[in-house]
């Protein structure tokens, strides 16, 4: 059984007040809390453990090495990969994303294909095409979605053709909670010789991901979204992808026989990553997934379905309040405006209450503009979201409503 308020216990942050009142955390989305387990395996390795990795013939480094592999055993678990060696560490799904750009995109796009995206992506997964488009010349594609945040498959279609040579998209908006049918995407981009990278940032912390039966051929995440740390994040590629990708940073750990003259290069997933890596992160990340593994990622879909359907029914309440982005089955993400209240406003005095929320573009600010706004307020559930965070935000937000 899902025992959210013993869940709770796990996450010492929880139980501090903020301004005198609960903490009532509901910016999960932007950066989530870390369990005690977390926290402590970090402070074990730091005390007692600590040394580089795949590089000292001494027992610390030896062990410490093989904690470091373990943890990319983790992710592989994690996501169902067939093999560690699919798994790349890197600093974040920003980074992850970035690697695809610059090893993939700059070998194998040229300016007779086509890049499509959707109009939900986040900065990070538009950014880099567009100025990856600048230098190579090929066409990047922006796919519609509807006015409720929903996916339209006949927008999807219209810009998939034979000249799509990737589909980089985004499997759970940061800011409309959508839920992309991926698997149907990635079999439709299969068919016409596209490539497909899913920025699974959201995705992952929230239902079961596996790779294998998405097929997608990249996937990338963040440490610190799965209640892991900040500073390491994960690129999940294609062996055989990866294989025929060059690397993108160059430097020690990288490397086969280097010379004065030249330098030859170590297979995946050494290749891309050059120089010391986040090394307590990483393992911090196996633990914070091994958490979440054992909590099983089916309860903490059935638990944050029941908060969502709670949320939604209190936001209905609120009658100045317009939900953005309300797709059926969505996440637990809510966008939203509230009328005759600037969302900066509004978060401080729902922090004045001890309550966190995102305000602004949410790093999406296309998708924001098209969905009707210049700013919004976001408030992003977590695996340890209860009833009473929802029920002291929704009466903070009829509070706030009675000042203006
Ligand atoms: N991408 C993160 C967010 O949506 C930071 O807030």
């Amino acid at each position: 059984m899902y025992d959210v308020e013993q869940i709770r216990k796990d996450f010492p942050v929880l139980a501090q007040t903020i301004n005198g009142k609960p903490n009532t955390f509901l910016d999960s989305a932007a950066s989530a809390q870390k369990p005690r387990r977390v926290i402590e395996r970090m402070v074990e390795i730091y005390s007692r453990e600590y040394s580089n990795v795949h590089r000292g013939s001494y027992l610390l480094s030896e062990e410490i090495t093989s904690e470091y592999e373990k943890a990319r055993g983790k992710v592989r678990r994690f996501l169902n990969a067939a093999r560690d060696s699919e798994i790349v560490f890197t600093r974040n799904a920003t980074e992850s994303i970035n690697l695809v750009a610059a090893a993939w995109g700059r070998k194998f796009l040229t300016k007779i294909d086509e890049v499509l995206i959707s109009e939900a992506e986040h900065h990070a997964n538009l950014v880099p095409w567009q100025v990856l488009r600048d230098e190579i010349g090929f066409e990047l594609k922006i796919f519609k979605i509807n006015d409720d945040g929903s996916f339209n498959p006949d927008e999807f279609h219209k810009m998939l053709n034979g000249n799509t040579k990737l589909l980089a998209v985004t499997g759970m908006s940061n800011v409309l909670g959508t839920v992309f049918p991926l698997a149907e995407m990635i079999a439709e981009a299969h068919k016409v010789g596209a490539k497909v990278l899913v920025d699974a940032c959201q995705y992952v912390v929230h239902q079961p991901t596996d790779v294998q039966k998405l097929d997608c051929d990249f996937l990338a995440f963040s440490g610190h979204k799965t209640y892991g740390p900040t500073g390491i994040g994960v690129l999940y590629g294609k062996q055989q992808l990866l294989e025929a990708m060059p690397p993108y940073q160059f430097g020690g750990d990288m490397v086969n026989v280097v010379t004065y003259q030249s330098t030859t290069f170590d297979e995946p997933p050494a290749r891309f990553e050059a120089g010391t890596p986040a090394i307590v992160q990483a393992i911090g990340l196996g633990e914070a997934l091994d958490y979440m593994m054992t909590l099983g990622m089916e309860n903490i879909r059935a638990h944050e379905c029941a908060m969502t359907d709670y949320m939604h029914a209190r936001l209905a309440e609120v009658d100045t309040l317009r939900e953005v982005g309300t797709a059926a089955g969505k996440g637990g993400v809510f966008a939203f405006d509230m009328k005759g209240i600037h969302p900066q406003d509004l978060a401080f005095i729902l922090d004045k209450e001890g309550i966190a929320v995102r305000v602004g573009h949410h790093c999406a600010a296309p998708l924001v503009r098209r969905m009707g706004y210049e700013n919004l307020t976001r408030a992003s559930l977590g695996l340890y979201t209860n009833r009473e965070d929802i029920d002291r935000f929704t009466a903070a937000l009829n509070k706030a409503k009675s000042f203006f």
